[in-house]
């Protein structure tokens, strides 16, 4: 991909907040896989993992107990503040900065992940910003989802959400076609890695929780600021509609599930 300037979409505190609230976590499963494959070359203890795009935190907390310390940095304020708000682990921090200027020491880390973020990077900065700071042996886990896909008594509505999707074309980034191809076409960043695809969680849904998830859409945040909120509030309708439709043509807020399927590449930098 070509150099892009940081994207700072996310550093608006409602969009933050949204994003708390509406955004999944990844399953432990996937947790889990990144884990045993940085085990295998780093030994015990692991001391340092590196989330880069950490948004609010919640997905940098889950290998507090995995290392001596976990660090997040963000490029948004906003974010780092909810982050820091959200934070009870003793061994977990916030540092503002950016994926193509990480700061830490060079060779200094076990671990780098990105949750649904390395599509934001400039992809060429950032291998070479995970290739001066990881230790030999050490592992850059990049995993994310690419929407979700409702369901309402067994049928997917995924075809409608990706409808949806589509309709904000022009404000998706050059980067989210990455996560259409489930990170499959994303660069190597070493020869040793590992794709893994399906790992999925579920939760409870209703209408609007779709609604309050497209809301925390990057694109969604752009259109509405290019276009306004009436032409937001217009688009948000249209989107209800579809998904009521799709359901059955009720007014009620049928209960109904979310699923989002994650995919994980992980690489390895080498020993020597
Ligand atoms: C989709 S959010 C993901 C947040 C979090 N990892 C999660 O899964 O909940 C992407 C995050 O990447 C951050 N970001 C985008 N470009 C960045 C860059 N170049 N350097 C650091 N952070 C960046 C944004 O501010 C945002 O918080």
């Amino acid at each position: 991909m070509s150099e892009m300037a940081v994207d700072l979409t996310f550093a608006n505190s409602s969009l933050a907040k949204t994003y708390v609230e509406f955004r999944p976590l990844p399953p432990e499963t996937l947790i889990q896989h990144v884990l045993e494959f940085t085990k295998e070359k780093r030994p015990l203890p692991l001391e340092i993992c590196v989330d880069v795009g950490c948004g609010s935190g919640q997905t940098t907390m889950q290998y507090s107990q995995h290392f001596q310390h976990v660090l997040g940095i963000d490029v948004s304020s906003e974010q780092l503040e909810l982050a820091r708000n959200r934070n009870s682990h003793c061994n977990v921090s916030f540092k503002k900065g950016t994926a193509e200027s990480i700061p830490v020491h060079d060779a200094s880390v076990d671990l780098v992940t990105c949750c649904a973020s390395v599509h934001w990077f400039d992809l060429k900065k950032f291998y070479a910003e995970v290739n001066r700071v990881l230790k030999p042996g050490g592992v850059l886990a990049c995993y994310s989802y690419f929407g979700c896909s409702p369901l309402f008594k067994g049928k997917s509505l995924r075809s409608e959400f990706l409808e949806i999707w589509d309709s904000l074309d022009k404000y998706w980034t050059e980067g989210h076609e990455y996560l259409r191809t489930e990170y499959a076409t994303l660069p190597v960043c070493y020869p040793e890695n590992l794709y893994l695809k399906g790992l999925s969680v579920e939760h409870d849904a209703t209408l609007d929780t779709f609604l309050g998830y497209i809301c925390s859409f990057s694109a969604f945040s752009k259109m509405k600021a290019a276009e306004g909120e009436d032409v937001a509030n217009i688009f948000l309708e249209k989107s209800r509609k579809k998904l009521v439709s799709a359901v059955g043509h009720t007014d009620d807020d049928p209960p109904m599930r979310r699923r989002y399927d994650y995919f994980l590449r992980v690489f390895r930098k080498p020993l020597q």
